[in-house]
C-alpha cells in the first residue's frame, strides 16, 4: 500500500502509517504542489493526505485511479468534490473536534486586536512613535458585556462562543437547525441571520463554504450592521462579498474587521493591506502545535482504516 502526503506534516502521521506496513512518500517541497506534480505523485497511490491549497476536481480525481482515501488535512473540505469522489468509491475524511478550540481562540484573538486596536498599538510602539499616556490614543470598543453574534453554530462557531462567554453579554446565533443544548449551555439564542446581522456588536462567521453559503454575506447583509460592529471571518473567504466590504471598511461604515482567510487565497486583496482598520492572519486558525499533530494523528488513522479495510474515523 502506498500513501501520498502532499506537504510536510508532524512526523506522527508518516510514523504511524509506516508501523502499519504503510509506504509513505512526502512531497519533498516546502511549497504548494503544482496540479502537475499532484497528478505524477498521487495517480498511483491508494491513499492521499491532501491540503485545502490543493484542487480535486473530476479532472484530477479521474487520474487518481488507485486512491481509495483522500484524507484531507483540514476540517473544510470545499476543495474537494465530494459528490465525484464518493461516486468513484473514493472516501473523503476531514479533521473535525481536534482543531475547534483552536481555531476560536484565533476567533477571539482576531475580536480583541480588532476592538482594542493592539496590531495598530503594536506597530505603533515598534515604530518608536509612544510619547506617554494619552487620553485619546487608540480609543477601542470595549468587549465586555456585548452581544455576540455566531455564524454557523457547529462545533468551531459553538467553540467560540463558549470563550466569549467569559466576556458577559448575550450570544445570538444563525445556524440551519436549532441548537437546544447550547442554548441551554449558554442562554444563545437563534435568530434569522438578518437580525444577527442588525443587531450584534461582534460577528464571527464558522460556516463551511459550500453552493449554499457561498457569499451568504451579500452587500445587503453587510449593511445591516451596525455602525461600531466588528465582523470576524476565520471559515472561508468566499462567504462574504469582500469586495463590498473592503468598500465599507474604507468608508469606515463598521469600527473593524479580522481576516483569517480571504477570498483568492493566496492572493490578497491589495486594498486590504491599505486599511488600518482591519487585522489579517495568514489562515492559521488550526495552527498549535499541539492541534497541528492531533490532525496529523486523525489523518493518518483515517488512512489505516480505509486501507485495512474499516471504517473511517471522520468521514465527510
Ligand atoms: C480547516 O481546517 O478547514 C482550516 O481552514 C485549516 O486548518
Amino acid at each position: 500500500m502506498k500513501v501520498f502526503i502532499t506537504r510536510k506534516l508532524p512526523e506522527v502521521a508518516k510514523d504511524l502509517l509506516n508501523k502499519n506496513g504503510i509506504d509513505v512518500k512526502v512531497f519533498p517541497h516546502n511549497r504548494i504542489i503544482t496540479r502537475e506534480e499532484l497528478i505524477k505523485n498521487a495517480k498511483d497511490a491508494d491513499g492521499i493526505i491532501a491540503l485545502l491549497t490543493e484542487k480535486y476536481d473530476k479532472e484530477m480525481i479521474d487520474q487518481l485511479s488507485k486512491c481509495k482515501i483522500i484524507a484531507n488535512y483540514a476540517v473544510g473540505f470545499n476543495n474537494i468534490d465530494i459528490d465525484y469522489a464518493t461516486k468513484k468509491g473514493i472516501v473523503i475524511t476531514n479533521t473535525p473536534n481536534v482543531l475547534s478550540d483552536a481555531t476560536a481562540e484565533i476567533a477571539v484573538s482576531l475580536l480583541l486586536s480588532c476592538a482594542r486596536r493592539i496590531p495598530e498599538g503594536e506597530t505603533f510602539m515598534r515604530e518608536g512613535k509612544f510619547g506617554g499616556w494619552e487620553p485619546g490614543l487608540f480609543k477601542g470598543i470595549q468587549v465586555t458585556g456585548k452581544t455576540f453574534g455566531i455564524v454557523g453554530a457547529g462545533r468551531i462557531g459553538q467553540a467560540t462562543a463558549r470563550k466569549l462567554k467569559g466576556f458577559g453579554g448575550k450570544i445570538i446565533y444563525f445556524s440551519k437547525s436549532k441548537k437546544p443544548e447550547f442554548e441551554e449551555e449558554l442562554g444563545a439564542k437563534k435568530v434569522s441571520l438578518n437580525k444577527l446581522m442588525k443587531t450584534a456588536d461582534f460577528i464571527s462567521l464558522h460556516l463551511p463554504l459550500n453552493k449554499n453559503t457561498k457569499q451568504i454575506l451579500t452587500k445587503e447583509k453587510l449593511e445591516l450592521m451596525k455602525p461600531n460592529a466588528v465582523l470576524i471571518n476565520t471559515a472561508r473567504g468566499e462567504i462574504i462579498d469582500e469586495k463590498y466590504l473592503i468598500k465599507m471598511l474604507k468608508k469606515k461604515r463598521i469600527f473593524s474587521a479580522g481576516f483569517d482567510v480571504y477570498e483568492n487565497e493566496p492572493i490578497i486583496n491589495k486594498e486590504l493591506l491599505k486599511l488600518e482598520n482591519v487585522v489579517l492572519l495568514p489562515h492559521i486558525g488550526s495552527a498549535t502545535l499541539e492541534t497541528r499533530n492531533n490532525m496529523a494523528v486523525l489523518v493518518a488513522k483515517n488512512v489505516i482504516n480505509v486501507l485495512k479495510g474499516k471504517k473511517p474515523i471522520t468521514p465527510v
